[in-house]
């Protein structure tokens, strides 16, 4: 018979050689008579497997809170100065994009880590809190610019309510209240921001939802699925500022001199001549 070379790629995600286009599975059709949403699309796509409706209506809640925060965090400013620059939508919402990781928008995946091991390893709040000071190091998931316990942000509240009323489970967010519990008794700005929130009630979908084994929900943990919930969401706000600046016919930025300290330090000339 015929034989069949090698191939160079595996992909087990999506398919759109037969007659329907199918999303792990699942027909393009179906995907629309069963109104599975964006949430369900990207259970198919991400996960490989349908969730159920308190998951993917989670997923959708996170891209929508995490949509956009106006103009003055460090991606949208990117953004705004690359739109300003005269760049195209790509180049823009890509220089938006590239300013998210540990320190903004991308504490996801770490936050995931840091509590599920934590709790893992029996460790009390405040053990936990102390050791990471112990070993220099931030808590992911913890602490904000400008929200605080007396300024709380409204999304993760939002958040907080929906899983404790949705959930069958809410371990890792639990948890991750009782750390919050230590670090604000510290410093008021070190609440569980939204980052952090996202991501523990994610760990309670991995870990204790029914829908995913332990290996599975070890394995995403692993690989780091999560700051592609951030990184989707802002995305949308990213768009939405570039198209605000081309609106705007807003020019070519360029920041006021007196805004920067300039400490340069004095060269010897000396040694450059001939
Ligand atoms: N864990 C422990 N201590 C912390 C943390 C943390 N995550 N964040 C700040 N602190 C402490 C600092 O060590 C510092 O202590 P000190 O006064 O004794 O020196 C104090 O709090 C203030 O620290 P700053 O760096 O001034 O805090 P800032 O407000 O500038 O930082 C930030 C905010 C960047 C979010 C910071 O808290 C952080 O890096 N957190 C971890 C990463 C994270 O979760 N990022 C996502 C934020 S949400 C989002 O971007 C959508
Ligand atoms: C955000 O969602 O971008 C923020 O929480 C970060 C910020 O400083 O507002």
């Amino acid at each position: 018979g015929m034989v069949r070379k090698p191939a160079a790629f595996i992909s087990t995600i999506s398919d759109e050689r037969g007659a329907e286009l199918m999303y792990s599975g699942v027909k393009i059709s179906e995907v629309f008579e069963s109104e599975m949403g964006i949430g369900g699309v990207i259970s198919l796509l991400w996960f490989k497997r349908t969730l159920p409706s308190f998951c993917t209506k989670f997923i959708e809640m996170a891209l929508m809170l995490t949509a956009d925060h106006g103009p003055a965090v460090s991606g949208a400013m990117n953004t705004i100065i690359t739109s300003r620059a005269g760049k195209d939508l790509i180049s823009s919402l890509v220089s938006g994009l590239l300013t998210i990781g540990d320190r903004f928008g991308g504490a996801l995946d770490n936050a995931a880590r840091e509590f599920s091991s934590a709790y893992d390893r029996g460790l009390t709040p405040r053990e936990y809190v102390d050791q990471m000071r112990k070993a220099n190091k931030l808590i992911p998931g913890i602490g904000h610019k400008i929200k605080s316990v007396s300024n709380p942000d409204f999304r993760v509240q939002v958040v907080k309510e929906f899983v404790l009323k949705n959930f069958p489970s809410h371990k890792m967010l639990d948890y991750a209240l009782a750390v919050e519990k230590v670090t604000t008794a510290k410093k008021d700005t070190l609440i569980l921001n939204v980052d952090g929130c996202l991501a523990v009630c994610f760990v309670d979908i991995l870990r204790n939802s029914g829908a995913f084994n332990a290996e599975e929900a070890d394995e995403y943990l692993r690989i780091g699925v999560l700051n592609g919930i951030f990184t989707l969401g802002r995305s949308i706000g990213f768009i939405g500022h570039h198209l605000d600046q081309k609106r705007l016919r807003a020019g070519l930025y360029r920041h006021p001199s007196d805004d920067f300290h300039i400490d340069m330090p004095q060269r010897i000339l000396a040694n450059y001549k001939k």
